[in-house]
């Protein structure tokens, strides 16, 4: 999502002048920093981050803070950093040239409804078309700092998310990726608090009806809202990849009461179950938390379990962080940073060896390829329908095309193949 708004920021900038994009902090007239809230680490690289900038950046160029940490810090980031120009919120990114044409701009309302704003066009990745679908979330997890820096959840209308999945597709991106905090909620409430017309299922199978759209990936749904017909549109639609994230965050019924996911274990293996039957060719990802407070040994065993059972293609796991207000940095009842990491690295063991066992399986099997970057040694990179990550050797030619990849040296994060 982030990315995204950038990507809004910059198209935005580009309305009225050109700027130019450039890695060298060093040339910039303009440094935006668009930051996450979600752990404390990447929070407190924040501030040295931008100590760095003000070394090292030319005189007179200005430095934004965007994001979730402008929404959540807001004055404090001109407090302890004086030299930033603007704070613009997660949900205020349609403010960018306003901020940038000030000395000083503050703007972090997580009220400000930007659902149906149309933002300007720019893409990093031609060859991939990011859309929001809604924007903030409701569903206040205890441990979770979004819903506080990106407000409540707006669904952005269908019109115009068609309309700009056609206008992406038509211009050479063949795979339309859908973002929202909890994409199959979608169509709840619109913008006015009107409900949608079409529910997060309907809208994949309209996106799926353009004939330029290729392929659908979205992120990141909830295990609570999959119910059978998401799974069947999932499961049929060729267009839809194959590839469902699928966020776990503990496997302990009682953590997960505690975190206020609003499912069980038994809910989660059920319908990772069923997906796996509708689905047998999908990849399953997942996000952990280890160490939320009160977990027992018992409760990480349980999130164990289910990762022994779904067996993930791919997780992401973190150690617990306190996050300001949430409802979890109350509880009293924390686990020592000891046990946080150790269970982090059981975890994280288990699952390389998971994927020890399944990654050979690759081994001389055709993938589709879609071909989005250039690696280097003169390799090309693309990914499959279940989103793993394919190099081959070749060039530009490549870009943009789906090609069949025979695997020949599968490995753990890359799978290496030949276009037969
Ligand atoms: N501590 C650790 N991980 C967190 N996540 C969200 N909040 C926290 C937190 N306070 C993780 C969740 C979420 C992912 C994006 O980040 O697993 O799905
Ligand atoms: Fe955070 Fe939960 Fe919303 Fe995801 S669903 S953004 S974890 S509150």
């Amino acid at each position: 999502m982030n990315v995204r708004d950038s990507e809004h920021m910059i198209a935005e900038l580009n309305r009225e002048e050109t700027y130019l994009l450039t890695k060298d902090a060093k040339e910039a007239d303009l440094i935006l920093i668009n930051t996450c809230s979600v752990r404390e680490k990447p929070v407190n690289k924040l501030f040295s981050e931008i100590g760095q900038f003000v070394k090292h950046k030319k005189h007179g160029a200005k430095i934004g803070v965007c994001g979730c940490s402008a929404s959540h810090l807001g004055e404090e980031i001109f407090k302890r950093a004086p030299e930033v120009n603007f704070v613009l919120g997660a949900r205020n990114v349609s403010k960018i040239r306003e901020a940038v044409l000030k000395e000083r701009f503050l703007s972090i309302d997580i009220n400000y409804d930007e659902s149906a704003y149309a933002f300007g066009e720019f893409r990093q990745n031609p060859y991939k078309a990011y859309i929001n679908i809604s924007i903030g979330c409701d569903k206040k997890c205890a441990f979770c700092i979004v819903p506080h820096t990106r407000g409540e959840e707006i669904s952005v209308p269908h019109e115009l998310i068609l309309k700009e999945a056609a206008r992406a597709a038509k211009s050479g991106a063949k795979e339309i990726f859908l973002l929202g905090q909890n994409v199959n909620n979608y169509g709840r409430r619109l913008s006015g608090g009107k409900r949608g017309e079409i529910n997060f299922s309907q809208l994949l199978v309209k996106i799926a009806e353009i004939d330029e759209v290729e392929r659908i990936r979205f992120t990141s749904p909830h295990p609570l809202h999959m119910d059978d017909e998401f799974l069947e549109v999932f499961a049929s639609n060729p267009k839809i990849c194959k590839s469902m994230h699928m966020p776990l965050q503990s496997g302990s019924t009682a953590i997960l009461k505690a975190m206020r996911r609003g499912y069980t274990k038994e809910w989660f293996l059920e319908r990772a179950k069923k997906l796996r039957a509708m689905s047998p060719q999908a990849s399953i990802s997942t996000d952990i938390i280890v160490a939320f407070p009160g977990e027992s040994e018992r409760d990480f065993m349980d999130t164990m379990e289910v990762m022994e059972e779904v067996r993930f293609e791919q997780i992401f796991s973190f150690k617990y962080s306190a996050r300001p207000l949430t409802t979890a940095a109350q509880m009293t009842n924390t686990v020592n940073n000891k046990t946080a990491s150790l269970r982090l690295k059981t975890l994280q063991d288990r699952h390389a060896g998971l994927l020890d066992e399944m990654t050979p399986n690759y081994k001389d099997r055709v993938f589709e390829v879609y071909f989005e970057e250039l690696r280097e040694n003169k390799m090309a990179a693309g990914r499959t329908s279940q989103n793993f990550t394919v190099c081959v050797e070749g060039g530009e030619e490549l870009l943009g095309k789906i090609k069949n990849v025979k695997i020949t040296r599968p490995q753990r994060l890359i799978l290496y193949g030949q276009v037969v």
